[in-house]
C-alpha cells in the first residue's frame, strides 16, 4: 500500500498543510501576518493585538482588544500547586527546559483540555491561559536560575512591563519598567510571532494532530525551538560574537571556519530555510538594534563585530552563492543584551514571542480537522532473517 513514497529529508520540499495565516515569500524577503506586512506591524502594532490578529484572523476593534487583554491580564496568576513544580527544579536547570515543563503541567492541571471535543469558549479559555501565564514561567524560571524569590504578575502594567518587572524587581527596591524597554521588546516579539511551518510550528501541528491537548502540543513547540539550528541561533550568536571579541575581533578568521567543510561551526544567525534573501525582520532588528542602544545609552562593542562580520559574509563568494543572509537571530540577541535580558533566556523570549503564531497554526489544524501526521519512509535495513540463540551469536 506505499505506492511512491518521495523521500524529502528535512521537508524542504514538501507542503504539510493549507494555511491562511503567514504568508513568506523567500525570493523577495516578504513576510505577512494575514495579509498584513511585517514592517507595518512592528511599527503600527502591538504584541497583543498581533496575537489577536494571528489566532482570529482579523485586527480587532477596540473592544475586541480591550476584551482580549482584561481577560489575559485577569488569568496572568499561577496556581500555587503548579509553582511547586518550579521550586523541584535545581538552580542550573536551563530556563528553557524550566518553561517547557510548565507549561505542559497546566495539562495535568486543566485536565478538561485532553477533550478533543470541548468548547470553543474552553479552547479559547486554554488560549488566554497560555498567553498569560507564559510570561509569568518565563520569568520565574529565570528567578530560579538566579536564586531570587518570584514575582506575582502586576495587572497595573502592560503586557511587555509586567514581563520586565517580573524578571527584574527585587523585594529589597523599588523597580520602574523603562517605557523604551518595555516598547523595544513588545517589537522584538511581534518580529517573533509566527513564520508559517518552521520547525517548532510543524512540531505543534504533528503534535497537536494527534488531539493532544494545546497545553502539550505547545510544549513540545518550545523543546523543538531550543535547538541551536532554530530559536536556540540567538544564544549561540551572541556567544560566537563574544569569542570573536576575546579572539581580538578577528571575524575573517571566523569566517574562514564556517567555511571550512570540515569544521562543523557555522556562522549562527546566517542562512535560513526559505530566505535567499535579507530575512525582513533582521533588516528591522538590525535598525532597532542601533535605535534601542543609542536611546539607551548603551555601547556594546559586539554590535560592531556584528555589523563588521554580516558585511564581510555578504561580500564573500561563499555566503554569495548559497544565499546566506542574516536572519532573525543574527542581531536580536543583541537587544535582549541591552535590555538587561541573560543570555540563556534569550530562546525563552523567542518562545514568547512565537506563542501566539504556534496556536493559531494549532487551532487551524485542528479546525480543518486535519489528519493525524504520520509520513513514510524509504526502508535501507537488513532484509529478511531468522532469530539467533544466544548461544550461537
Ligand atoms: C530560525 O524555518 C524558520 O522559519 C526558522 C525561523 C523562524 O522564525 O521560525 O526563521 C527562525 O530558526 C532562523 C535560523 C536560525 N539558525 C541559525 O542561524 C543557524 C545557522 N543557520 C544554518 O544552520 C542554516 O542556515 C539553517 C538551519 C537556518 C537552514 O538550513 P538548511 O536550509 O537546511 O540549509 P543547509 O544546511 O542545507 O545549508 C545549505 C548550504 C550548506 O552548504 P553546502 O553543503 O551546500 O556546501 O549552506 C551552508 C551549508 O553548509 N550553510 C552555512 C550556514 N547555513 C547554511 N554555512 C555556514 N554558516 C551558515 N550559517
Amino acid at each position: 500500500d506505499t505506492g511512491l513514497i518521495t523521500l524529502d529529508p528535512g521537508y524542504k520540499n514538501t507542503g504539510a498543510t493549507k494555511s491562511a495565516i503567514t504568508f513568506l515569500d523567500g525570493e523577495l524577503g516578504i513576510l505577512r501576518y494575514r495579509g498584513y506586512r511585517i514592517e507595518d506591524l512592528a511599527e503600527k502594532s502591538t504584541f497583543l493585538e498581533v496575537a489577536y490578529l494571528l489566532i482570529y484572523g482579523e485586527l480587532p476593534t477596540q473592544s475586541e482588544y480591550e476584551k482580549f487583554s482584561r481577560e489575559i491580564t485577569t488569568h496572568t496568576l499561577v496556581h500555587e500547586d503548579i509553582k511547586k513544580i518550579l521550586d523541584g527544579f535545581p538552580s542550573n536547570a536551563h530556563p528553557m527546559g524550566v518553561l517547557s515543563s510548565m507549561i505542559c503541567s497546566l495539562t495535568a492541571f486543566y485536565p478538561d483540555s485532553l477533550d478533543p471535543n470541548r468548547s470553543k469558549d474552553e479552547v479559547d479559555l486554554s488560549i488566554i491561559r497560555l498567553i498569560a501565564k507564559m510570561p509569568t514561567f518565563a520569568a520565574w524560571a529565570y528567578k530560579n536560575e538566579v536564586g531570587h524569590p518570584v514575582n506575582y504578575p502586576d495587572n497595573s502594567l502592560d503586557y511587555c512591563s509586567n514581563f520586565m518587572k517580573m524578571m527584574f524587581a527585587l523585594p529589597a527596591e523599588r523597580y520602574d519598567v523603562d517605557p523604551i524597554v518595555a516598547s523595544a521588546l513588545d517589537k522584538l516579539l511581534i518580529l517573533h510571532a509566527d513564520h508559517e511551518q518552521n520547525c517548532s510550528t510543524s512540531t505543534v501541528r504533528i503534535v497537536g494532530s494527534s488531539q493532544a491537548s494545546l497545553y502539550a502540543s505547545i510544549s513540545a513547540g518550545i523543546n523543538a525551538l531550543w535547538g541551536p539550528l532554530h530559536g536556540g541561533a540567538n544564544q549561540s550568536v551572541i556567544e560566537m560574537l563574544e569569542a570573536i571579541k576575546a579572539d581580538g575581533g578577528d571575524s575573517k578568521k571566523y569566517l574562514a571556519k564556517a567555511k571550512d567543510k570540515d569544521d562543523p561551526f557555522r556562522l549562527m544567525g546566517f542562512g535560513h530555510r526559505v530566505y535567499k534573501n535579507f530575512d525582513p525582520r533582521a533588516k528591522i532588528i538590525k535598525k532597532a538594534a542601533d535605535d534601542v542602544l543609542a536611546k539607551l545609552g548603551v555601547k556594546d562593542p559586539i554590535l560592531e563585530i556584528a555589523k563588521e562580520l554580516e558585511h564581510a559574509a555578504l561580500n564573500d563568494q561563499y555566503f554569495i552563492d548559497r544565499q546566506l543572509y542574516p536572519n532573525v537571530d543574527f542581531y536580536s540577541g543583541i537587544i535582549y543584551r541591552a535590555l538587561g535580558i541573560p543570555t540563556d533566556m534569550f530562546t525563552v523570549m523567542f518562545a514568547l514571542g512565537r506563542l501566539p503564531g504556534w496556536i493559531a497554526q494549532w487551532k487551524e489544524m485542528r479546525e480543518n480537522n486535519e489528519p493525524i501526521g504520520r509520513p513514510r519512509q524509504v526502508y535501507t535495513g537488513a532484509n529478511e532473517r531468522d532469530y539467533v540463540t544466544m548461544n550461537k551469536r
